[in-house]
């Protein structure tokens, strides 16, 4: 039987994440959207794409959850999107509503399923949807780590031309512009990235990355970033579906690792069918874990700015 995978937003980055979940031939799709019309007229349209793609899934569209029972992962999309000059913090209260209700119907109708959450502010979210569903840790995560390790390697290949797929980057933190960049886990072919930027211009392409989702968003003037956000998702459900054991950055619950507790924050981790299987601890810098700090503290300010009556476990 095949595996399902649920879309909650038929918005830009639900709808992507449909696309490459379809070319991949990863497993069936879902699409649900409180919009009537739009995930049924979506799906059916990338359904339609299957004779010409070579896949064979099957999509569809709904405004409710019948559909989805079962599912294997569920991705969370839906939320207000992020406008220039916004902060992902500001979104915070209109998402955390909609984020607890969306999770509450997950728990009724797919209770064995991974949940990995793309919403902003995402690591805020994540905390929420573990603290709404009750699920154990390791089916719950948030998606920003690809993503900006992403962005950090175009960046990186362009600059010295060469492929990006020889670019390896770890980062940490969570998903704002106080993302944890490493440089000295940065990789060209497992040769240091230091020997092929000078550490100034590095630090350059650091400071893009960090504002890599501002960056998309000024230029887009409305909406955000979703072609990049959909397919560092789907990685990461691909790991999951694939049991594929990679080692990538999520933000998932911190108990006492880096330091950290009961906070989501982006860190190294090995996602494979049981989820997220492992955490792993790099030795940090001094200068890096202040960086970590930092960082943790203001996703920590967002978890506390959250309404409590979703935070009971
Ligand atoms: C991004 O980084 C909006 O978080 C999204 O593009």
């Amino acid at each position: 039987m095949r595996k399902k995978v649920t879309i909650i937003g038929a918005g830009f980055v639900g709808s992507t994440c449909a696309h490459w979940i379809a070319a991949k031939e990863l497993a069936d799709v879902v699409l649900v959207d409180i919009v009537e019309g739009v995930p049924q007229g979506k799906g059916l349209d990338l359904l339609q794409a299957g004779p010409i793609e070579g896949f064979d899934i099957n999509i569809v569209g709904t405004n409710g959850y019948e559909e989805t029972r079962d599912s294997d992962v569920v991705i969370l999309t839906s939320g207000a999107p992020r406008k220039p000059g916004m902060s992902r913090e500001d979104l915070l209260r209109v998402n955390a509503e909609i984020t607890a209700g969306n999770i509450r119907k997950i728990v009724e109708t797919s209770p064995n399923a991974f949940i990995i959450v793309v919403n902003n502010p995402m690591d805020t979210m994540a905390y929420l949807a573990y603290k709404v569903s009750g699920f154990p840790k390791q089916r719950v995560m948030g998606q920003g780590g690809v993503l900006d390790a992403a962005r950090y390697r175009t960046f990186i290949a362009q600059e010295i031309g060469v492929s990006v797929e020889d670019i390896q980057a770890m980062l940490m933190g969570g998903h704002g512009d106080e993302m944890v960049p490493l440089p000295r886990y940065t990789t060209v072919a497992g040769i240091p990235v230091t020997q092929f930027i000078s550490e100034e211009r590095l630090a350059q392409i650091v400071e893009r990355t960090k504002k890599g989702g501002g960056e998309i968003v000024q230029l887009l003037k409305t909406g955000s970033a979703y072609y990049a956000p959909s397919a560092a998702t789907v990685q990461m459900v691909e790991a999951i579906l694939k049991d594929k054991k990679r080692i990538l950055p999520a933000s998932v619950l911190m108990e006492g690792e880096y330091g950290l507790q009961d906070v989501f924050f982006g860190v190294p981790i090995k996602l494979g069918a049981g989820g997220v299987e492992q955490i792993i601890e790099l030795p940090l810098t001094e200068e890096e874990q202040a960086a970590v700090r930092r960082s943790a503290a203001l996703v920590q300010d967002s978890i506390a700015a959250l309404p409590q009556e979703y935070l009971t476990r």
